[in-house]
């Protein structure tokens, strides 16, 4: 989500809206501003994207000095007008924008509901106008009511409020960024420098635990309880073009980096601490216990994800199928009774796939949708949701979707052969602390990957390949479709075993191969890579330290030591490191690729 919030001369609206535009990129599926027009405050706000909140919006109709805007990227509460931010107290005194979550808010609500406070969303947000109004109604002016509001607050946000009638914003934050802009006069605020860099470059961070008073004489920086903190303004050297992507070169950089980040939300809450079980949104103990065969229909990206789910499933005992979406129409094994089929699309708009989703409806299959876009159309029809959580994915090609969605799987998988068996499988005691690691994991390997010397040393060979076995082939597929996707280079990945059955006549010293091991039937994988070797090929491991494959192969891509069922997920952040770097180096429009689109509507 995105806030910005302006304080000055002049009227608020034109560098709301803009600033709202300049954070689209951070959420799209609902967008709103407060504005004070003299007599109050007032708000507007709208499902759908900000262009349409901005022809919504009569320009003259709208008019203060003072104002706050936010866009949002739901993940609760579906993207509905009553949902949209600023939220009130209901009779407008005061108004609020919010990321992250308030992880108190449901106790907060119940109090103040029973107090007489009259909530009409579903989020945790509206709770803030009301604690403040409490205070206000408790006879604290607004600075007070502010600040004992935020110190009722348990958990992550980053939160800007303006009261009716007075030309001050106020801001905290507590583990979701915040900045002030400054510029003679005007005073901006915002989750992320790039809202406002078109008017000021000189912006002063907020640490946790800060409180920014900001008025059109100046801001004041105190802690919770009122004491002055100094903070200082920094000049920031972006341009405003390019500055979503903060200090990386591309979109696709920033989302492969933020994988420990989407990873830790995919699984937040869905483990239950308790007992070790897998808890998925509303789904009941034993809502899966007669589902006797999956189908998982994908395209792309998320077919690789979709095949990494069959095969978890049926190491956990159910027979499961992923299917090429747009084969599903004339391919589509027979549905009875236990059939489950759950159609896994980052966008929840690709038309290949709603297709085959409403195939399996109309035959009469129970069906799940995995997907990252709250309110797509995916979301609509199916049965039911399992959203990845992984934020906007901006470039092009899939990466953090796709090991969100392979987690997401992978708990499914677990949790569909546990309500089979009446009981979780014996395994899942070593798979959830692992889970539970893949963030940190992930990090290790973004810190210390070889992946930009190895894509230098093979720069300029024929081809590439890309080979595994088990969990590993999906691996391999993916590492492959992302190195043709970006960089224009031939790539193939293939089930390890399969190499000997024809591609092997393709190897030659021009043609590197990338090996992943991830310790199911590792000998055999090895067997198949010396193979390629004696015929030449370089041969990059990708596998832990002190793995027999690091004895024989010319190049190495370390991954942590980890669960067999998640080792692929480390190996696939290498090989995205791999394609990434290969393209930079051949200069290649990373984010944008020929050809391509992030959403293909038509069949
Ligand atoms: C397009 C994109 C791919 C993506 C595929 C499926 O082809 O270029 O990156 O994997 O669609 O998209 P979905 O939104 O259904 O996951």
């Amino acid at each position: 989500c995105g806030i910005i919030g302006r304080v000055g001369d002049g009227n608020a609206i034109e560098t709301l809206l803009t600033g709202l535009e300049n954070l689209e990129y951070r959420g799209y599926d609902s967008a709103g501003v407060a504005v004070q027009n003299g007599a109050g405050i007032d708000v507007q706000k709208r499902s759908g994207k900000v262009e349409a909140l901005i022809d919504s919006i009569e320009p003259d109709a709208i008019e203060g000095r003072v104002g706050i805007g936010h866009t949002r990227w739901s993940t609760h509460g579906p993207p509905t007008d009553e949902n949209a931010h600023p939220h009130t107290d209901g009779t407008e005194d005061v108004a609020v924008v919010h990321n992250g979550i308030i992880e108190n808010y449901a106790g907060l609500r119940s109090q103040l509901q029973a107090a007489g406070y009259e909530f009409t969303s579903d989020t945790d947000t509206e709770v803030v106008p009301h604690l403040i109004q409490s205070y206000l109604d408790g006879g604290a002016d607004n600075e007070t009511a502010f600040r004992e509001a935020i110190a009722d607050l348990e958990g992550s946000y980053a939160i800007t409020a303006m009261f009716s009638g007075e030309h001050v914003l106020y801001a905290a934050r507590q583990g979701s960024p915040l900045v002030v802009g400054v510029e003679d006069g005007e005073y901006f605020l915002a989750s992320d420098v790039p809202a406002f860099l078109e008017y000021t470059d000189s912006v002063v961070y907020l640490r946790d635990g800060d409180v920014a008073v900001v008025d059109p004489d100046g801001v004041e920086f105190t802690d919770l309880a009122g004491n002055r903190v100094d903070r200082e303004p920094e000049t920031v050297e972006w341009d405003p073009e390019e500055a979503g992507k903060g200090e990386y070169d591309h979109f696709m950089l920033k989302e492969i980096h933020e994988q420990p980040t989407s990873l830790a939300q995919a699984i937040e809450g869905r483990i239950d601490p308790e007992n070790g079980r897998i808890a998925l949104e509303d789904f009941g103990p034993g809502t899966f216990a007669g589902v006797s065969n999956v189908q998982l229909v994908a395209c792309g990206t998320s077919y690789h994800a979709a095949l990494y789910g069959a095969l978890t499933l049926n190491q956990a005992g159910v027979r499961a199928t992923a299917l090429l979406a747009n084969e599903y129409g004339v391919a589509a094994p027979p549905i009875d009774d236990g059939t489950l089929v759950i159609a896994v699309t980052q966008s929840g708009e690709t038309a290949d796939t709603l297709r085959a989703l409403r195939r399996a409806k109309t035959n009469g299959a129970e069906t799940v949708t995995v997907t990252n876009v709250v309110g797509s159309t995916a979301a609509r029809e199916a049965d039911e949701t399992l959203f990845i959580r992984a934020g906007p994915e901006i470039g092009v090609a899939a990466t953090k979707t796709f090991s969100s969605q392979a987690v997401m799987l992978t708990l499914l998988a677990q949790r569909i052969a546990a309500d089979r068996r009446g009981e979780p499988p014996a395994d899942l005691d070593s798979l959830l602390p692992d889970l539970a690691a893949m963030p940190d994991e992930i990090e290790a390997v973004l810190e210390s990957s070889d992946a930009a010397a190895i894509a230098s040393r093979y720069r300029s060979s024929r081809s590439y390949f890309f080979i595994g076995r088990g969990l590993a082939y999906p691996v391999a597929l993916e590492g492959a479709l992302k190195f043709k996707e970006i960089t224009y280079e031939h790539a193939e990945g293939f089930a390890a075993g399969e190499l000997k059955h024809g591609p092997l006549a393709l190897v030659t010293p021009e043609t590197p191969v990338f090996a992943v091991f991830t310790g199911q039937e590792d000998e055999k994988t090895l067997h198949n890579a010396e193979e390629a070797q004696t015929r030449g090929a370089p041969l990059v491991a990708v596998c832990p330290d002190g793995h027999p494959a690091c004895e024989i192969a010319d190049a190495h891509l370390e991954i942590p030591e980890t669960d067999p069922t998640l080792a692929g997920l480390l190996a696939n952040v290498q090989l995205q490191l791999v394609s990434y770097h290969a393209a930079e180096l051949l200069d290649r429009p990373i984010d944008k690729p020929r050809n391509l689109a992030k959403s293909v509507t038509v069949e």
